[in-house]
């Protein structure tokens, strides 16, 4: 009964908070509680729990950057994209189908040799057969055909998988190559999957 009683009261709780606006952020105590929830997170996790410069202003602002903000956070991350040293943007396609269906790797429960995949149908729609998919990204079903799979818009794409706040600032898109969590051959694959005219994809 009593915890019948507190359940009640905490949905009340909840309720009166999420009917006032937002408090302002503070970083300097918001920062140390995330980091003391992941206490027992070894070494390698560090860099994931220390916010950098663009990710700091997109947390103070809510995803919000004033305009300015916004400029320097793009030409910031723009200037860490590493394209492929032939200029190729394009691998093989059957791979990126591989990129894009997988989410293992990277996790606790992973050990460094797990496959790490893009996971990209957790957020996209992607080939027209497949009919399960997350839908926080817009659909990029048809992606290269669209784009007459034109080289300057597979170079695009590969820009914005390797970092895709080099393209919106504050974009829930991973920053997959800029985080080294996938090889320039794996973004090289995941830009065929989306440019090669044999791709599901474009089919
Ligand atoms: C956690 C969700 C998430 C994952 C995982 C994700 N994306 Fe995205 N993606 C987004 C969102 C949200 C957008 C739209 C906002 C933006 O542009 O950042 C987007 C945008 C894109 C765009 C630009 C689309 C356009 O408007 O032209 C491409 C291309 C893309 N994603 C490819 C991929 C690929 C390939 C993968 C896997 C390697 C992937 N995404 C994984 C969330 C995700």
């Amino acid at each position: 009964m009593k915890a019948f009683a507190l359940t009640v009261v905490l949905i009340g709780a909840a309720t009166g908070a999420a009917a006032q606006s937002p408090q302002p952020l503070d970083a300097a105590k918001l920062e140390p509680y995330v980091k003391s929830m992941w206490s027992k997170a070894g070494p390698e996790w560090a860099s994931v729990l220390t916010l950098d410069e663009t990710n700091s202003i997109c947390s103070s602002t809510r995803n919000a950057p004033s305009p300015a903000e916004y400029d320097k956070i793009v030409a910031r991350e723009k200037a860490t994209i590493v394209f492929p040293a032939d200029g190729n943007v394009i691998g093989d396609w059957k791979k990126g189908e591989i990129v894009a269906q997988r989410g293992t790797g990277g996790q606790f429960t992973d050990t460094p040799e797990t496959y790490r995949g893009g996971n990209c149908y957790a957020c996209h729609e992607l080939a027209a057969k497949e009919v399960s998919y997350g839908t926080l990204g817009p659909s990029l079903k048809g992606y290269g055909k669209a784009r007459n799979f034109s080289k300057d818009e597979a170079r695009a794409a590969y820009a914005k998988i390797y970092n895709a706040q080099s393209v919106m600032a504050c974009s829930q898109m991973p920053r997959f190559g800029h985080n080294k969590f996938l090889s320039e051959a794996q973004i090289k694959d995941a830009v065929a999957y989306l440019f090669d005219p044999e791709s599901p994809v474009n089919k």
